[in-house]
């Protein structure tokens, strides 16, 4: 239990997912790859919901690495297609419910169409205050922390910083998601124990869950299963348990 002082089962604030094994999902039924990703997308669905009834603040998901342009034309074409209709199909639903849609990741390079509907979701969505929905999508995390190192470098240039100025705190704020608190809980299924360049910077603390349902299986029992598993570690930052027990838990 992490929460000792209220006695209560402690929830997370931000929870990163990595939804793999769509593909292994439709193979096991003789199925194409493409009807995975839209079982997948069903998955997502259940998984946001399960994240708003549950008061929880931040729900980031590995949508598209900037590894995943490695796989056959037709699947990144039917994903890029995917990705427009489900945005199509789901953000009228996503506005009633106060949900905030942001993307993060270079959307430099998807289909024009893709990146205008983004834009127009993020903004339609920018001032609601309810769960915060962050899609990684030709995202990866070495790409975040280099694309910091250049903002920072800049401003070096610019003669707005020195370099001895630059730590932590400087370096987190331009990293992604920097105006949210950092994970507190990853989940990945599909079995994989990886971490695949998903938020680097972002996860250094966080609690790592590993399932190996695969995603369109996952729903909100499995959901609910890492979330206890969650309220069953201690997060110490550094001190001793020991330390934990008497100070409580919380960001040191
Ligand atoms: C991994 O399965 C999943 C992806 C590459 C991303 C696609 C995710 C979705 C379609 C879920 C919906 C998300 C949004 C935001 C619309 P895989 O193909 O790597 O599975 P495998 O490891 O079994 O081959």
């Amino acid at each position: 239990m992490n929460d000792p002082e209220s006695g209560t089962l402690a929830r997370p604030q931000h929870v990163a997912i990595i939804m793999d094994g769509n593909g292994r999902w439709a193979r096991a039924r003789g199925e194409d790859r493409h009807i995975g990703h839209q079982a997948g997308v069903r998955a997502t669905r259940r998984v946001v919901e399960a994240c708003a009834n549950r008061q929880i603040a931040s729900l980031t998901l590995f949508a598209f690495s900037s590894e995943n342009w490695r796989r056959p034309p037709q699947e990144v074409n039917s994903l890029m297609e995917l990705f427009l209709v489900t945005l199509e199909n789901e953000t009228a639903m996503l506005n009633r419910n106060d949900v905030c849609l942001r993307f993060i990741g270079d959307r430099a390079a998807f289909p024009p169409a893709l990146q205008e509907k983004i834009a127009m979701v993020e903004g339609l969505t920018a001032g609601n205050g309810g769960l915060r929905l962050n899609i990684a999508a030709n995202y990866g995390g070495r790409w975040d922390i280099t694309h910091a190192a250049q903002c920072l470098a800049q401003e070096v240039e610019a003669g707005r910083l020195r370099a001895q100025d630059i730590d932590e705190t400087r370096m987190h704020a331009y990293v992604c998601l920097a105006d949210q608190k950092e994970p507190d809980l990853f989940i990945r299924t599909g079995g994989e124990r990886r971490i695949s360049n998903f938020l680097l910077w972002q996860l250094a603390y966080t609690e790592l869950y590993f399932t190996d349902t695969l995603w369109p299986d996952f729903d909100e029992t499995e959901f609910d299963q890492a979330l206890r598993y969650y309220a069953g570690r201690q997060r110490r930052y550094g001190r001793t348990g020991e330390q934990v027990e008497q100070e409580g838990g919380g960001d040191v």
